[in-house]
């Protein structure tokens, strides 16, 4: 052996798929998803070559957020099964070779739970301190001018004590005071407890809000705040200069991670940032393994938006392979009903998502983004996101229930009656109806990470970006090969030619530089010169 083998992280260019459990799959026909039910499908998800697979919250909750509002920290609750259910289902996975991330929830949590229970009930107390406080302000409002995710004032009142405590999101979603060390230590033990069980790793919700600045300061305002703008209007007309991306939250993340590296676990942040230099700052130190990066869920299909929200953290982060790129989740409308519906939107969501699997890092799938799902559609009498007063802001359609195979609930559950309806799906929409067709989109998204899988030179090495005389062209060059994306609607020329390794359209042997590529579409080659 010459020198000493360097050994990698197993989630170096690993894959990851997002299971949101309410609706992947009903195992007790009482119309919700359940871990029983994620353990039933897992043959989907290693058929289709994740590795690792990342879990929602399915902790007890009183649901106001959908289980974003954590009650029990160290719990399964009954509408999802029990803690015998989840270390089956551990095993389960451990049986498919797959790995299992699960939701850490520290930024807040449920008003129900007992930490703020005991907080209001006893001022004085010690757990007044889990959450941050305030008297009100001058005016006998709020304390500063933080407004929430989700539109409003950050401050609630609580009339007993007249004062008035913080929330980022739901006023049932307070939020946790980490700058108290009481609340460190409880988080410790409940990351332990889990990787106890023989979990792989957290995804950290929110992570880019945890510490908040220690004299609250008002954040600058760079836009009028209108009270019943859209809540992203609303967050926008703010610098977010003191409540969120406060340097101190590395020092937890560190913390994390030493405890994780005893596990072999990893850290996986959900850091909610739009900036590729805030997103290299939360990946500094010894800190986050990975990091979300978002941008490519709120661009528009135009190459420069693309080329640069791409680029930026490729650039902006010391370790590319550190970040997890995203078009879809669990809290954005699916990308084909974004990138304007029907075949033109799937063909552009998988134009889009080639782009990604060939970059480095850790891309992650939302379940049914590999059945080219559209949104669900859910009448208004049927919604159930608390943002969703407004339809292009609810999150419900991109929550519909998975569509397995035809026939009741489309096999997602045995009941007709689900907690949010099938959003109109058809049986082309099935897993089962789309294995057995190999130009179906499950295909395509299977060809798709088989070849990420190959090709180690999409994994490790430097990304170089191509020039193209075509402005609608996106290329780079990965060692041999070479990725061109067309997000045009006319035909243009490859550019270079090669053997096909991948097309989205099923393009194959190889390609001569003028050889024309569909509007929409991206192909991968080996190139010959
Ligand atoms: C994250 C979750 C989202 C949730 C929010 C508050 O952004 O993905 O679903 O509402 O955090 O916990």
């Amino acid at each position: 052996m010459n020198g000493a083998e360097i050994s990698q992280p197993w989630w170096k260019g690993a894959i990851g798929y997002e299971v949101y459990v309410r609706s992947f799959s009903d195992a007790n026909g009482d119309g919700v998803g359940d871990l029983k039910g994620v353990a039933d499908r897992l043959d989907h998800i290693a058929d289709l070559g994740a590795d690792v697979i990342w879990l929602t919250p399915f902790y007890p909750s009183p649901m106001v957020d959908m289980g974003y509002d954590v009650s029990d920290y160290c719990g399964v609750d009954p509408l999802f099964g029990s803690l015998e259910d989840f270390d089956e289902l551990i095993e389960a996975v451990r049986s498919h070779s797959l790995r299992l991330v699960i939701d850490l929830v520290p930024n807040h949590c449920s008003n129900r739970h007992m930490w703020f229970q005991a907080a209001i009930a006893d001022p004085q107390g010690p757990y007044r301190d889990y959450f941050i406080w305030r008297d009100p302000g001058p005016d006998g409002g709020p304390p500063n001018n933080w407004v929430g995710y989700f539109g409003g004032s950050a401050w609630s009142l609580d009339p007993a004590s007249g004062q008035y405590y913080l929330h980022l999101f739901l006023p049932e979603q307070p939020d946790l005071n980490w700058r108290n060390p009481a609340v460190v230590d409880e988080f410790d033990e409940i990351i332990r407890f889990w990787l106890d069980r023989g979990v792989d790793g957290f995804r950290v919700d929110v992570a880019q809000a945890l510490v908040k600045d220690l004299e609250l300061r008002d954040n600058p305002q760079v836009a009028p705040w209108v009270p019943d703008a859209t809540r992203w209007e609303q967050w926008e007309a703010f610098e977010h200069r003191y409540d969120v991306n406060q340097i101190e939250s590395l020092d937890l993340f560190a913390r994390w991670r030493q405890i994780a590296a005893e596990y072999d676990a990893v850290i996986i942040g959900e850091t909610y940032v739009l900036e590729p230099e805030t997103l290299a700052q939360m990946l500094r130190g010894d800190g986050l393994d990975l990091g979300f990066w978002f941008k490519p869920m709120s661009i528009d299909i135009a190459a420069e938006e693309i080329r640069e929200a791409l680029r930026g953290p490729i650039e902006a982060v010391a370790d590319p392979s550190m970040i997890s790129f995203v078009i879809s989740s669990h809290d954005e409308p699916r990308p084909p009903t974004r990138f304007g519906g029907g075949d033109l939107g799937r063909r552009r969501a998988l134009m889009l998502s080639t782009l990604l699997f060939c970059l480095p890092g850790v891309p992650f799938l939302y379940q049914g983004e590999e059945l080219g799902l559209v949104d669900g559609i859910v009448a208004e009498d049927r919604r159930a996101d608390p943002v969703g007063a407004d339809v292009s802001l609810s999150r419900d359609g991109c929550r519909t229930p998975i569509p397995w195979e035809p026939g009741v609930s489309f096999g997602f559950s045995a009941s007709e009656v689900t907690w949010l309806p099938d959003g109109g799906r058809t049986d082309a929409d099935t897993a089962k109806v789309q294995r057995s067709d190999d130009r179906s989109w499950l295909a395509r998204y299977r060809a798709l990470v088989a070849l990420r899988r190959r090709e180690p030179e999409l994994v490790d090495g430097p990304v170089v970006w191509l020039d193209h005389d075509n402005p609608a062209l996106v290329a780079f060059r990965r060692g041999t090969v070479v990725v061109v994306a067309n997000t045009g609607d006319d035909r243009g020329a490859v550019g270079w030619s090669g053997d096909v390794l991948y097309s989205t359209v099923g393009l194959g042997g190889s390609v001569s530089s003028s050889t024309e590529l569909e509007p929409a579409s991206t192909i991968v080659i080996r190139i010959s010169n």
